[in-house]
Formats: C-alpha cells, structure tokens, sequence
C-alpha cells in the first residue's frame, strides 16, 4: 500500500483542500447561524461578508488595533486572529447584540453621552472588550480602564472620554449593585 510524507497509509488522513468550502454553524448574538467557508477565511471576513454582521470592522487584520473585537463564549478576542471553521459550534457575540430590542444598552448609551467617539472605526471593537471588561472587573480604577484600553488603537485618539463612559458604566452599575443588595437585605430582614 502507498504511503503518505507521514507514513500513514494514503486515504485515512483528512485533508482540507484549498478550495472547498467547509460549513460552519455557530450561535451569533443568540440565534443559530450557519453558511459555508473556506479554510483559512478568517471568523471576521465569515462574520462580515457571509453572515452580513457588518459592525464588526477590520483594521489591521494582524492583530494589534482591536477593531475586530468580538466576544467568543463570552470572552474578548480578535476575530481577525481566529480561522472561521474554529468558530464552529461557539457562541459569538458582535457589537450588534449589544443593543436591547429597543434603545441601546448602558454602554452605548454611555458612549453617546461622554461623545466617546468620532469617525467610529474603532468603536465596536472596543464596547466588546469593555462588555467583556466589565463584566470582570466592577469597580475598576483609570489606570486598569486605560491598561484594558491600550490593547485598541483608536485613530482618531479620543481616549478620555472613553475612559469616561466605560467609569461611568462601572459606577452605575455599582450604584445598581448596591440597591439591590439593600432591597433583598430588607425582605430578607421583615
Ligand atoms: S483587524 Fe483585528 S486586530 Fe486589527
Ligand atoms: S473614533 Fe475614530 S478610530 Fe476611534
């Protein structure tokens, strides 16, 4: 029998060719989504151009401006870093499940009141990482919100006012916190 470069007998090793297309199902913001990729597409070219998720912007695509963001079971990660077919099976979550079906949510709310943005390019990328941010970190100083920070080029270097909003959100979900650990101390109480 012939055998392989690796030794293993010709026809038992699965070999992605170039040119097939390989499905990929995976959950984005919620609802089951499916279509077809090629082998190295990355999982932000799959998001944008086959599942139509257009919020998710490609800068760099190696890496270092964080414009790509998105949230993978939960977690921030460069989607421009990732393969599409390593997607399969995950939850992904993009800038556009942030909203709540009607308004937007804290975060972008925040943005919007501290003018946290200018051209916007680099804007979905990082209400990801604060969503992802804040969910870990409640009471978080300046200094950790700029560390989380410099991990996104934002070109048009409107820094502060996002360091504002993303304090912001902490605080009032802190105040929120606060109350309602009071409120279930005093049923808990009478
Ligand atoms: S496009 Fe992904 S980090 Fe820049
Ligand atoms: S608001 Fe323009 S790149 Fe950040």
């Amino acid at each position: 029998m012939s055998k392989t470069l690796r030794g293993a007998p010709v026809g038992t090793l699965s070999v992605m060719r170039r040119d097939e297309r390989h499905r990929v199902t995976l959950t984005l913001n919620g609802s089951e989504r499916s279509s077809l990729c090629a082998p190295r597409e990355l999982l932000s070219d799959f998001l944008r151009h086959e599942l139509g998720a257009t919020g998710t912007h490609v800068g760099c695509e190696h890496g270092v401006c964080g414009a790509c963001t998105v949230r993978v079971d939960g977690v921030a990660a460069r989607s421009c870093l990732m393969l599409a077919v390593q997607a399969d099976g995950r939850a992904i979550d993009t800038v556009e499940g942030l909203a709540p079906r009607e308004g937007l949510g804290d975060l972008q709310e925040a943005f919007r009141r501290h003018h946290a943005l200018q051209c916007g390019f680099c804007t979905a990328g990082i209400l990801m990482s604060c969503a992802d941010y804040l969910e870990r970190m409640h009471e978080p100083t300046e200094a950790q919100v700029r560390d989380m920070l410099s991990g996104h080029l934002c070109r048009c270097t409107g820094y502060t006012p996002i360091v504002a909003a993303v304090l912001d959100v902490a605080a009032s979900r802190a105040r929120a916190r606060h109350v309602e650990a009071t409120t279930v101390g005093e049923t808990c109480d009478a």
